[in-house]
């Protein structure tokens, strides 16, 4: 079997899947070679082995503790790579990943005091480090806020359970469930208050955190509200959900090598005015680190989020990273 593309050199066989809960699985993978990774990193996976579609996935497991090389998916009504690692692959196959990626993990944190913040399948690094912490720093003490829809939708519910009463001193998770809320302080949606009343030492945690955007902005908020300094606190950046803008104005994106004309947003990003308009585009992290969807801007206004993996000459020369590209005026691409 050959390489699909340079990016995902690692050939790894499925060796079990497992359903976490409705709609999210763990790929449990079998990896010949040695495969570095730190807790809490992710990597690209090839999606139908093809050099067109890759997809950035947590690598859920724990390095030196996990049996597999793990990724957790949670199945996206539309998400081509979700459909097809929750659907299609099965026992045996070989998916193709990346060298591990990512900047969120507790490997080169010092501190030993965690708060890891979590919201649905953002539990997936979380676990990874809280795994790794437990073993790997006997005095770390780490408090985990994990919050779900309800108490059916708890991804590693029993290895949580079991966790927790193996290091009884050393770990306090309090799952908050969204429904039912009779509105005890550890239920519902977290707030500013509740962040405090439930973490009374919070300023002397190392903060981290995982979820959709809106949550970890929030997170982000309360964070320093109560006091956190900037640089104790981490955020996971990518993202596998696509977002979508919504705007009355509308520009003209033209494609220029395929001769075709889009109307989109003013305000979108290049890659969400692609995808929308079902054009080829290779999209890993979809937050400006992977560098996978460089694409070159021929004329238009727009403004960047990152410019991450791109030297001077190549943003001089108009390139772009289409995840962190947003569209202000008609725009012509390569
Ligand atoms: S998708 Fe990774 S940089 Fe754009």
């Amino acid at each position: 079997m050959t390489m699909p593309t340079s990016l995902c050199p690692n050939r790894m066989q499925i060796h079990s899947i497992i359903q976490e809960t409705s709609d999210v699985w763990t790929i449990n993978l079998i990896n010949h070679d040695f495969y570095m990774y730190s807790p809490g990193q992710y990597a690209l996976v090839s999606i139908k082995n093809s050099d067109e579609v890759m997809r950035a996935y947590t690598l859920s497991s724990s390095p030196g503790q996990s049996r597999f090389i793990s990724i957790t998916v949670r199945r996206l009504e539309n998400g081509i790579g979700s459909n097809w690692l929750t659907r299609t692959v099965k026992e045996g196959d070989y998916l193709w990943l990346s060298e591990a990626q990512g900047e969120f993990t507790c490997a080169n944190v010092t501190c030993q005091q965690y708060l890891m913040l979590a919201a649905g399948c953002g539990v997936t690094p979380i676990m990874s480090m809280t795994r790794w912490l437990m073993v790997n720093r006997p005095q770390a003490n780490v408090k985990v806020l994990f919050n779900v829809r309800d108490d059916k939708q708890v991804i590693f519910a029993q290895e949580w359970q079991h966790l927790a009463s193996l290091y009884p001193d050393r770990l306090q998770l309090c799952v908050m469930a969204e429904t039912p809320d009779y509105g005890d302080i550890a239920q519902g949606r977290l707030t500013e208050e509740k962040l405090k009343a439930l973490v009374p030492d919070i300023r002397s945690r190392v903060v981290m955190t995982c979820g959709p955007v809106p949550y970890m902005k929030n997170v982000q908020q309360y964070v320093a509200n109560l006091g956190v300094p900037a640089a104790h606190f981490f955020m996971e950046r990518f993202s596998t959900e696509p977002e979508a803008v919504e705007s009355e104005n509308i520009l003209t994106l033209k494609i220029r090598q395929r001769l075709l004309n889009f109307n989109v947003p003013v305000g979108t990003t290049l890659l969400a005015a692609l995808e929308q308009n079902k054009q080829p585009v290779i999209a890993a992290c979809r937050a400006g680190v992977c560098g996978s969807c460089k694409t070159k801007i021929l004329s238009g206004n727009y403004t960047t989020t990152s410019t991450m993996t791109l030297t001077e000459a190549e943003i001089a020369e108009g390139y772009v990273l289409a995840c962190s590209c947003q569209l202000h005026s008609d725009t012509e691409i390569a």
